[in-house]
């Protein structure tokens, strides 16, 4: 039996030797490892044979098993990195071929022009806030000298939330102003600020109105302000945005509250002022409405109008970028095509 020990440890061994695949060592392991192999058969015989043949035939056969098994564990070792490089070798990289770009995002052109705008008024130390959307009647009209009935709603084409219209009625803003009263209802002058923000309006769209559109609304409140400061801040601001030779116009115009009412217009942009369809021929395109603010909308915030006088503004967004880059469509900037879009 010990011969055959001997026999089979050498025929094992040489087999082993020239495995190369994974499969192969398991069937191998399996023929002279496993249960039914002819080693285990022979360990699980040994109480059948006298004593003395028994001790030396299960020695034997336990190192002959112990060899097997280490010389199986080497061979599994080697095999395996074999495979790994030769997985790595056939997954070679080509540097040389030429890359995929990647595309970037970018914000859009009303993003772009709002953080324009209002990084021109916080050079100025005017600081951005922002209010919600969804407005009280009182804010958006009450409180800047718009009550029921006032003729001037007609101006504003208003979506309603609530159906019952009063004080108490919720509505989509149809300007920005109505954070001048909230701002002025929790602070104190001197204030200055700038809100930028989203405004509605039941219109039907064309080129030229959208029912959802972009304000930003301006406030000064002080002591000594007058419409001198106003004057100022408006033409640096069209100079900081149109360039110095931008010709400005200031005239009189109405807004419930504000006394005097202004209107800001600059030169066309396309026609250089010489009249064009998109100046309507005039030459001047008007970009903000502005004025002081009425005594009687600072009483309602409980400030006193004999010592603190402010100035306001409030301006269109899209009409900028459409001055510059000749856009004449605003649908164009919410229509969501990227062609257009990627172009700022
Ligand atoms: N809120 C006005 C509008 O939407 C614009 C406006 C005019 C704002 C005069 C002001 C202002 O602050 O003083 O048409």
């Amino acid at each position: 039996m010990l011969e055959e020990l001997e026999k089979l440890q050498i025929k094992a061994l040489a087999e082993l030797d020239k495995i190369t695949g994974s499969r192969e060592l398991e069937q191998w392991r399996i023929r002279y490892l496993g249960k039914k192999s002819r080693l285990n058969q022979i360990l699980h015989s040994l109480s059948i044979l006298p004593l003395v043949e028994r001790r030396s035939t299960g020695a034997r056969a336990n190192t002959i098993k112990k060899t097997l098994e280490a010389t199986l564990k080497e061979k599994e070792e080697i095999l395996g990195e074999a495979l790994l490089l030769s997985s790595l070798e056939g997954r070679r990289l080509d540097v040389t071929l030429p890359g995929q770009p990647i595309s970037s995002g970018r914000f859009h052109p009303i993003t772009q022009t709002l953080e324009e705008i209002c990084q021109v008024f916080q050079n100025m130390g005017f600081q951005v806030v922002e209010g919600p959307d969804v407005e009280w009647d009182y804010y958006n009209f009450e409180a800047l000298n718009i009550p029921q009935d006032h003729p001037a709603r007609d101006m504003f084409a208003t979506l309603w939330i609530d159906s019952d219209r009063d004080k108490k009625s919720r509505l989509l803003r149809t300007h920005t102003s109505p954070m001048q009263i909230r701002v002025m209802e929790q602070r104190r002058p001197p204030i200055r600020v700038v809100v930028p923000g989203r405004c509605y309006r039941y219109e039907a769209t064309d080129a030229t109105h959208e029912s959802m559109f972009y304000q930003v609304e301006g406030l000064a409140v002080d002591k000594n302000i007058t419409l001198a400061d106003l004057k100022g801040t408006l033409f640096d601001f069209c100079r900081c945005l149109f360039g110095e030779e931008r010709k400005v116009r200031f005239r009189c115009d109405y807004f419930p509250f504000v006394e005097p009412g202004v209107e800001v217009a600059i030169t066309c942009l396309t026609c250089n002022g010489a009249g064009c369809r998109l100046c309507g021929y005039s030459g001047w395109i008007e970009i903000l409405g502005a004025g002081m603010v009425h005594p009687d909308v600072l009483k309602r915030v409980d400030i006193d109008p004999e010592i603190y006088s402010g100035f306001a503004f409030g301006l269109g967004v899209e009409r900028i970028p459409m001055l510059r880059y000749g856009i004449d469509d605003i649908r164009l900037f919410y229509g969501n095509d990227l062609r257009f879009l990627r172009q700022f």
